[in-house]
């Protein structure tokens, strides 16, 4: 049967503003039986209170649906054919729990493996990114502090320009993030590309990144690149709930996603490297050939 993806998207635009309640009144330093993988990989109460909510609901209005979610995921869980909603409850939770005002519930719905609906919502700045597949990506402001009779100031994606009006890496403004994973092959990776991206030249030898952000969330990320806020964001080590919501965002402003991983971005998969790139206002494929000629292939591969 044919899904009603906008009723799923105002479906996911109730349960992230409830959800969003919770996360403002909630206490950070409920940072639960410890940590998961080590101690920046911190998980807190109201991560899990968030998931719980958000998956009851849903399995409510959609019980036909499979969900993965980043606090009940078991190792071996794959994302299948079947509608599945792939939710990430605070995406930042490094943030929420410093009270750095950069953190979100991230809502995806992957149909056919496809990300298809993505709710963005930050409540701390009242910020809600959605898109649906083939029917454009908007940025909702003050729609929860009841701006313009509570409607919110809506913006179609990308927002108007980029006012700086640059084409490609060279005068860029680049995302990436250290995530939590400290060790190993991954980390090696991502000193390596960071230093790269850094340390590029231009033609006349001046800096080629006008600089480098870490906003500590991936959707919230994926998402400035939406708005052309972001030129790119690059990451090694993401997670089927970090990237869904935002990439149908990404893409209906215009953007692309370009995975290690295309078409298979289970978190099965070992290889979860991402590239988000933005549309507008043009020179979308140079900035990806230049971005792979800085930081080599083996950011991707
Ligand atoms: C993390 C954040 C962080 C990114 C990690 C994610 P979480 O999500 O998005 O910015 O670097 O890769 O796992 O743990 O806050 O939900």
């Amino acid at each position: 049967a044919d899904l009603n993806l906008e009723e799923i998207r105002d479906t996911l635009v109730s349960v992230a503003f409830e959800a969003g309640r919770k996360i403002l009144a909630a206490n950070p330093n409920d940072i639960s039986t410890g940590t998961k993988l080590n101690s920046a990989d911190i998980v807190t109460e109201t991560d899990k209170a968030v998931e719980a909510l958000v998956s009851s609901t849903l399995a409510e209005a959609y019980p036909d649906f499979a969900f993965m979610g980043e606090e009940t995921f078991a190792p071996g869980q794959k994302i299948t054919d079947q509608p599945t909603f792939v939710v990430d409850p605070i995406d930042g939770t490094t943030n929420f729990v410093h009270g750095f005002p950069s953190a979100c519930v991230s809502l995806g719905l992957a149909v056919g493996r496809v990300p298809t609906v993505g709710v963005v919502y930050n409540p701390f700045l009242d910020q809600l990114y959605t898109g649906i597949r083939g029917q454009g990506a908007f940025l909702t402001v003050g729609r929860a502090w009841g701006l313009e009779n509570g409607a919110g100031r809506v913006s179609r994606l990308p927002l108007s320009s980029n006012p700086a009006g640059l084409l490609g890496l060279d005068q860029s403004l680049v995302a990436i993030e250290w995530g939590s994973d400290r060790s190993g092959s991954n980390y090696e990776l991502k000193t390596a590309v960071f230093k790269k991206l850094a340390a590029a030249k231009d033609n006349n030898g001046g800096a080629m990144v006008h600089s480098l952000r870490s906003m500590g969330s991936a959707a919230l990320n994926i998402c400035a690149v939406a708005a052309g806020q972001l030129d790119a964001y690059w990451e090694g080590g993401c997670w089927a709930w970090d990237v869904c919501a935002g990439w149908t965002i990404l893409v209906e402003a215009g953007g692309i996603m370009a995975s290690g991983n295309p078409g298979d971005w289970d978190p099965a998969i070992d290889n979860r490297k991402y590239l988000a790139v933005r549309g507008a206002p043009s020179g979308q494929r140079e900035l990806v050939q230049q971005f792979w000629d800085v930081v080599g292939q083996g950011a991707m591969e």
